[in-house]
């Protein structure tokens, strides 16, 4: 559940790509807040800068100005070992899940580099009850694809392997960019379900990042809703969807008949 200790926030923070006639402000002064255990979703249409948002709140990409403060402190990277330390606390699960794994590694490696990240030491037995337990939570036998390599996995395997990493990592702050626009209908509702109950486990703090409104709204505590580059509305998701202020809100909240009908019902 969402508790009011902040876990990250942002000030002013601005991105521009560019220079003269070929400058884009990606990210235009946005100032955010995120709290342990909160499900926070950005939504917006394509280009309106979410992941250059994303990859500034990992440390990917550099802010042009403005700053990030994690667990009440500035936010420090630049030597090599506090990226490290930051990186710990943070995963992220990309639009293609093919680009998240190693291609020459097998799913027992990519599981067993895990437990060495964190720094564990286990026995083999130790290790792969472990691995077990984690495919299991997101339903993979470990027996039948520790063998396998990324490529030789379904689409779905794919994501679910990635959640079963999150399930060994416990990050503190998970970003997770379109998670599901690769799966079906109903493993996407499977793979949001596994995410929420990880959430409930571990007071995660999670950054959903989508077009899809209904989506965000069925997630989130809170929604940020993004346009060119700008934080447009953000709140509480069932006053942003019950009661939008800003006009853009009102359109990408029409162009979604479910949200709609929840809302007359309401
Ligand atoms: N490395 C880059 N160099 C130059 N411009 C970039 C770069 N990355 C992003 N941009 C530009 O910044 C803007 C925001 O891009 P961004 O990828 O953050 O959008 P997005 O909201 O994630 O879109 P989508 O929903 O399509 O993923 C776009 O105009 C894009 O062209
Ligand atoms: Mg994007």
């Amino acid at each position: 559940m969402k508790t009011n200790e902040v876990l990250i926030s942002g000030r002013h923070l601005t991105k521009v790509f560019g220079y003269g006639k070929h400058k884009t402000t990606a990210v235009d002064d946005v100032s955010f807040e995120f709290h342990k255990g909160e499900i926070i979703s950005i939504v917006g249409e394509s280009g309106s800068g979410k992941t250059t948002l994303a990859k500034m709140i990992m440390g990917l990409l550099k802010e042009s100005s403005g700053s990030i403060s994690y667990m009440g402190k500035p936010r420090q990277l630049k030597r090599h070992a506090d990226r490290k330390k930051y990186w710990k606390h943070i995963q992220a699960i990309f639009q293609d899940p093919f680009s998240s794994f190693n291609q020459f590694y097998k799913v027992e490696k990519l599981l067993l580099d895990c437990i060495r990240l964190q720094g564990l030491k286990l026995s083999k037995e130790e290790q792969l009850q472990k691995m077990k337990e984690a495919c299991s939570f997101v339903n993979l036998k470990y027996e039948e694809l520790h063998n396998k390599y990324p490529f030789e996995l379904s689409g779905g395997q794919m994501q679910r392997l990635m959640i079963a990493r999150i399930f060994m990592l416990h990050p503190q702050l998970l970003i997770a960019d379109e998670p599901t626009s690769m799966v079906d209908a109903c493993s996407r509702s499977t793979i949001l379900d596994m995410l929420l109950k990880l959430r409930d486990e571990n007071e995660m703090t999670i950054i959903f990042i989508t077009h899809d409104v209904g989506l965000a709204y069925y997630v989130s505590d809170t929604l940020y809703i993004m346009e060119r580059g700008k934080v447009v509305e953000s709140g509480p998701a069932e006053d942003v969807i019950i009661h939008p202020q800003h006009p853009y809100t009102r359109q990408l909240i029409s162009d979604v008949p479910k949200v709609h009908e929840a809302w007359d019902l309401s």
